[in-house]
């Protein structure tokens, strides 16, 4: 049986870690405040929402949850936005996603500050990180980023081996290419139009798959050894929780394999939570200039 990558534990470790951090801040009068702004009642949002909350009690970031009508106008949340980018307590902005139809979503988006865009979504983050993410204020997108944090914890070498990614969305699937890439992979994204996709799976080393489908991935799909990560949140037949991949014929042939829940999950809120801090930090410093 494959290992199992534990990403509670990971994000976990990391939790510890930014809660020292963030007590030494507290120590010297700083404080950190992370805003979420939602639109609407779209259930899982709540769940997403309340999650992050919880966390940020955890450890001690200060979280500000603005809640707007699912039919309120373009211009008040902008207004917010405005007001949140200019307010110095306020270190990182996050627009829930999705927003109801009569907002634009990437107009609202481009409107955060891009140094409190904790996200990363912003076509500026965006550029930043897929020229250079070894930059260290750069903030990168949080569910690709927790995906390679995970790879590392696991002491996963990228050099050289073939990446098949499954999902080609501007928050996954094209920045963790990009990701992947600098780290010299040779990455194919694959989608609904793909042909082989059974093929091209077979010779991937790392199969990434986020495509929202239960038993997506089969284990005639998988090459002996290869390293599954699942980042489908989906429901079986008796309504519990899983991925995209038929996990218990898969973990057989699988060297590495992340479960859900507790794989990429854990570790997109974690990602959040560091780029707050990130964030925090970038603009301290960038005040005493
Ligand atoms: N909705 C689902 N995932 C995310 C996320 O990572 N960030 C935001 N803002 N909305 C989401």
């Amino acid at each position: 049986m494959g290992n199992i990558i534990d990403g509670k534990n990971v994000a976990r470790n990391l939790y510890d870690q930014l809660k020292e951090k963030i007590d030494r801040l507290k120590e010297s009068g700083k404080s950190i405040t992370l805003a979420v702004v939602k639109v609407g009642d779209d259930a899982a949002s709540e769940i997403y929402v309340s999650n992050k909350k919880k966390i940020c009690e955890k450890i001690g970031i200060n979280s500000r949850i603005f809640t707007f009508p699912p039919d309120i106008k373009e211009d008040k949340v902008l207004d917010l936005i405005q007001i949140l980018n200019e307010d110095p307590e306020i270190n990182g902005i996050l627009v829930q996603l999705p927003l109801p139809k009569q907002l634009n979503e990437r107009k609202i988006i481009e409107n955060i500050a891009p140094n409190k865009d904790v996200d990363a979504f912003s076509y500026i983050n965006v550029g930043r990180f897929v020229v250079d993410s070894s930059i260290k204020e750069a903030l990168l997108p949080c569910t690709p980023a927790g995906i390679m944090r995970l790879l590392d914890f696991e002491d996963i070498d990228l050099s050289g081996k073939h990446c098949v990614i499954i999902n080609r969305s501007n928050i996954v699937g094209k920045p963790l290419a990009m990701l992947m890439v600098q780290r010299d992979a040779t990455v194919t994204i694959c989608h609904s139009k793909t042909r082989n996709l059974n093929d091209i799976c077979k010779t991937a080393d790392i199969i990434v798959s986020a495509v929202g489908r239960r038993n997506f991935i089969t284990k005639d799909m998988v090459k002996e050894g290869a390293i599954l990560i699942d980042v489908g949140i989906n429901r079986d037949s008796n309504g519990k929780v899983c991925g995209d991949v038929d996990f218990q014929s898969v973990k057989d042939v699988a060297s590495f394999i992340t479960p859900v829940p507790g794989g990429v999950g854990p570790m997109t809120i974690a990602m959040l939570m560091e780029n707050t801090l990130k964030a925090a930090g970038a603009q301290s410093k960038s005040d005493e200039i």
